[in-house]
C-alpha cells in the first residue's frame, strides 16, 4: 500500500517521541512492504518562532495532501507564564482540529497487566478496565463564541454552544463503536445546569432508539468523574463534549499507570491526526527521557483507523508489550532501579519489530 503521512513533532518532547514513532512506523513499513512517503512540518511554539503563525498554511496543506498525520505535543511555558500572549502555541492545536474538521477524538483506555502496580489506584479496582472515550473535538466552550473580555478589562467570558449536528454525528459514532465493543454507552453531560447539556440528552435518547441492542447510561460529569476512579470496568463507550472529555481522559489515563501511555485519534472531516493524549512536557525535553510509547501507541491506531492495516497495528501493540515485559521502559514506568532512555526504548522495538 502506497502510504504518505505528515509528521508534525511540536514543542518540548514532541520531536523524541515523534522520532521513535516514526522509526517503528517506517519499520513495520518495510516488513510488509507498503510504500512509505513523509514530510515534516511546524505546529505549536516552534511554528510561531519561524513564521509567526502556530498553524502555518504550508503545514495545513501538507496535512491536507497526507493520508494521515502523526502528531507529537505542543506547548512551552514562555507562553503559559504570559496570559496576554496575543498568539499562543495551543492555538496551532485548536486550529489544525477545526481546518481539518476533526469532530472525534477517540481514546482507548485500557490496562497492562505488567503495568497495573503503577496505577495509584487499588489493582483490584483498575483491573478489567477496558473503555473508549470520544471526546467531541470541534465545538463547546473551546470554540464558542462570543468569548473575550469586556472594555474595562475586568469581566471574561467563553461560551458553550452546540448545533444538533455536531451532537448527532459524533454520539453515532459511539454507538458505531459499541455495536463492535461491549454495547453500553454512557453520554456524560451536566444536565442539571447545561442548556447544550440537555440538547445533547435529547439527541442522544433520539439516537438510541435507532440501537435497541446497545445499552445507554446517561451520566453527570462530576458522577462519571467520581466513578472512573471507583469502579473504571463498568464502561464501555463514554462520549462526551469537549471539555468534559479533556479533563476525563487524563484522568482516566492516570488509572492505566502512566499519562505516557495513551494514544489517541482524531478524525472527522479531512486528514486523521494521530497523537498521544500527554502534553509537551517541557522539562524534559531534549533529555531523552520521555516516554515514547504513547506516541509509538498512536501510530498502531494510524495503521488501523487510517489505512485498515490491523495486522501492522497489532504487531507494534505487540512490540509495546513485549518492551515493557523485557524491562526496557523509560523511568516513568520503570520497576526498581533500571531505566532506560526514549531512543534506547525506540530502537529496541523497532529491532523487534524488523526480527519477529
Ligand atoms: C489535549 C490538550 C489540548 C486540549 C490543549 C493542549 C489545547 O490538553 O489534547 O487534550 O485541551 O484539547
Ligand atoms: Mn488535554
Amino acid at each position: 500500500m502506497k502510504m504518505n503521512i505528515a509528521v508534525l513533532p511540536g514543542d518540548g518532547i514532541g520531536p523524541e517521541i515523534v522520532a521513535t514513532a516514526l522509526d517503528a512506523t517506517i519499520a513495520v513499513c518495510e516488513k510488509y512492504g507498503h510504500e512509505l512517503t513523509y514530510k515534516h512540518a511546524l505546529v505549536g511554539a516552534c511554528a510561531i518562532d519561524a513564521t509567526g503563525n502556530p498553524y502555518p498554511e504550508e503545514t495545513h496543506k501538507i496535512c491536507m495532501e497526507s493520508d494521515a498525520v502523526l502528531f507529537g505535543a505542543i506547548g512551552d511555558p514562555k507562553y503559559d507564564n504570559n496570559p496576554s500572549a496575543k498568539v499562543r502555541p495551543e492555538q496551532g492545536l485548536l486550529g489544525m482540529r477545526k481546518q481539518l474538521g476533526l469532530y472525534a477524538n477517540i481514546r482507548p483506555v485500557s490496562t497492562m497487566p505488567q503495568l497495573i502496580h503503577k496505577s495509584p489506584l487499588r489493582q483490584d479496582v483498575v483491573e478489567g478496565t477496558d473503555l473508549m472515550c470520544i471526546r467531541e473535538l470541534t465545538g463547546g466552550i473551546y470554540f464558542g463564541r462570543p468569548q473575550g473580555r469586556s472594555e474595562d478589562g475586568n469581566v471574561a467570558y467563553d461560551t458553550c454552544v452546540y448545533s444538533r449536528e455536531e451532537i448527532d454525528r459524533i454520539v453515532r459514532l459511539a454507538y458505531t463503536y459499541a455495536m463492535q465493543r461491549r454495547k453500553k454507552v454512557t453520554v456524560v453531560d451536566k444536565a442539571n445546569v447545561l442548556c447544550t447539556s440537555r440538547m445533547w440528552r435529547e439527541v442522544a435518547q433520539e439516537i438510541s432508539k435507532e440501537y435497541p441492542e446497545v445499552e445507554t447510561e446517561f451520566m453527570f460529569v462530576d458522577n462519571a468523574a467520581m466513578q472512573l476512579v471507583q469502579w473504571p470496568s463498568r464502561f464501555d463507550v463514554m462520549v462526551t463534549e469537549n471539555m468534559f472529555g479533556d479533563i476525563l481522559t487524563d484522568e482516566a489515563s492516570v488509572i492505566t499507570g502512566s499519562l505516557g501511555m495513551l494514544p489517541s485519534a482524531s478524525v472527522g472531516l479531512h486528514t486523521s491526526v494521530f497523537e498521544p493524549i500527554h502534553g509537551s512536557y517541557p522539562q524534559a525535553a531534549g533529555k531523552d527521557i520521555a516516554n515514547p510509547l504513547a506516541t509509538i501507541l498512536s501510530a498502531a491506531l494510524m495503521f488501523e483507523y487510517a489505512f485498515g492495516l490491523m495486522e501492522e497495528g497489532k504487531l507494534i501493540r505487540e512490540a509495546v508489550s513485549a518492551s515493557i515485559d523485557a524491562g526496557i521502559v523509560t523511568v516513568d514506568i520503570a520497576q526498581g532501579e533500571k531505566s532506560y532512555k526514549t531512543s534506547e526504548v525506540g530502537k529496541w522495538i523497532v529491532d523487534y519489530i524488523k526480527n519477529k
